[in-house]
C-alpha cells in the first residue's frame, strides 16, 4: 500500500493566481521528478522547469553550510532566467537546511519537501516506523525535531542510505543496479523483535520513489510506503490555484536544465520527456568546493 501524505509543516506565503503559472522544481538530480509528475497532473496547463543540480549531486554528500551555499548559488541564476511563479524544492537533503536562506533571499515563494514523519507516525499500527533517507537527512536536527514533535511515542528508525539516490538515477537513466545492491540499502529499514516489527518506511528522499516497484519486489515482508509527492503537488495548487480553463502552457516548451550535463544520454532524454520535459538544456554551474 502507499500513502500520499503531506510532509511536516512548512511555511508557505500566499500567492497570487496567476493564469499560466511558471513551475521551477528544483532536485540535485532526477529524484524531483517523482514531485514534477505529481504536480503536473494536478497543473497540466502550467509551464515547467525542472532542475537538476547534478553538478552538485549527491547533496545527501554535502556538509550543512555548503549546501546552503550552493543551493542559494543555483537558485540566483534559474530564478534570474525563468521568474517563476512558485520553486519546489523536491529534495528533503536541501529543503532540510536551506528554506530559512532561500525565502530571506528572494521574494518568489518556496514549497519545500521534509520527511514524512508526522504521517507515518498516524499511518503505523506497530509504531515501529523506519525513515529511509540521505546520509544528509537523518543526520539534522530538522528531522530530530520532527520525530519528537511527531512520533515521540513511536520507534522510529532513521536509515540514511549513501547509495540509493545514484542507484534510482541510474535506473532512470537505463541502468538498473542489481537486487542485492539494492537490498543492501533497503534492508536496515526492516526491523523485527520480541515488540513488533516495521510496518511503515517513510521514503525521505524524492529520489527513492522512482525504485519504488523493485522496493516493494524486495521487502522482505510488506509495509506502507510513504512518498509525499501527492501532498506537495496539493500544497502547490492550493497556493497557486486550479487550473484557469482557456489558459494553456505549450507542454512542448517544458525544460530540464542540468548544472553539468554529464550523465544526459539518449535513454535519460527519452525518460525524461516521457515525463513531460521534451526540452533539455545544460546551465553550467560546477561546484567549487573549498
Ligand atoms: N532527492 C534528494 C532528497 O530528497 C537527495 C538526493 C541527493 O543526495 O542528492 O533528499
Amino acid at each position: 500500500m502507499r500513502v500520499d501524505l503531506l510532509a511536516g509543516a512548512t511555511y508557505l506565503p500566499a500567492v497570487m493566481p496567476s493564469p499560466v503559472p511558471t513551475i521551477l522544481v528544483f532536485d540535485s538530480g532526477l529524484g524531483g521528478l517523482t514531485v514534477f509528475s505529481e504536480i503536473l497532473k494536478a497543473r497540466p496547463d502550467a509551464r515547467y522547469v525542472y532542475a537538476a543540480d547534478d553538478a552538485g549531486f549527491p547533496y545527501g554528500h554535502l556538509s550543512e553550510a555548503v549546501l546552503a551555499e550552493r543551493a542559494v548559488a543555483v537558485m540566483e541564476r534559474l530564478i534570474g532566467l525563468y521568474d517563476p511563479t512558485l520553486v519546489v524544492v523536491a529534495c528533503n537533503t536541501a529543503s532540510t537546511i536551506v528554506l530559512p536562506p532561500l525565502r530571506a533571499r528572494f521574494s518568489v515563494p518556496f514549497v519545500g519537501t521534509v520527511p514524512a514523519i508526522k504521517p507515518a507516525a498516524q499511518t503505523t499500527r506497530t509504531g515501529y516506523v523506519s525513515v529511509l533517507a540521505t546520509p544528509g537527512t537523518v543526520a539534522r536536527d530538522y528531522t530530530r525535531d520532527l520525530i519528537e514533535t511527531y512520533a515521540a511515542g513511536c520507534r522510529v528508525n532513521l536509515v540514511g542510505s549513501r547509495r540509493l539516490a545514484g542507484f534510482a538515477e541510474a535506473e532512470l537513466a537505463g541502468s538498473p543496479a542489481p537486487d542485492e545492491e539494492l537490498l543492501a540499502e533497503l534492508g536496515p529499514c526492516f526491523v523485527e523483535d520480541e515488540g513488533g516489527r516495521t510496518d511503515v518506511v517513510a521514503l525521505g528522499c524524492t529520489h527513492y520513489p522512482l525504485l519504488l516497484p523493485r522496493l516493494e519486489a524486495l521487502a522482505p515482508w510488506p509495509v506502507t510506503w510513504i512518498d509525499p509527492a501527492p501532498a506537495i503537488a496539493r500544497r502547490v495548487t492550493q497556493l497557486i490555484g486550479a487550473p484557469v480553463p482557456g489558459h494553456e502552457a505549450d507542454e512542448d516548451e517544458a525544460i530540464a536544465v542540468f548544472t553539468g550535463g554529464a550523465g544526459i544520454s539518449t535513454p535519460l532524454r527519452e525518460a525524461l520527456r516521457a515525463k513531460g520535459l521534451p526540452l533539455v538544456t545544460v546551465e553550467d554551474m560546477p561546484l567549487l568546493l573549498g
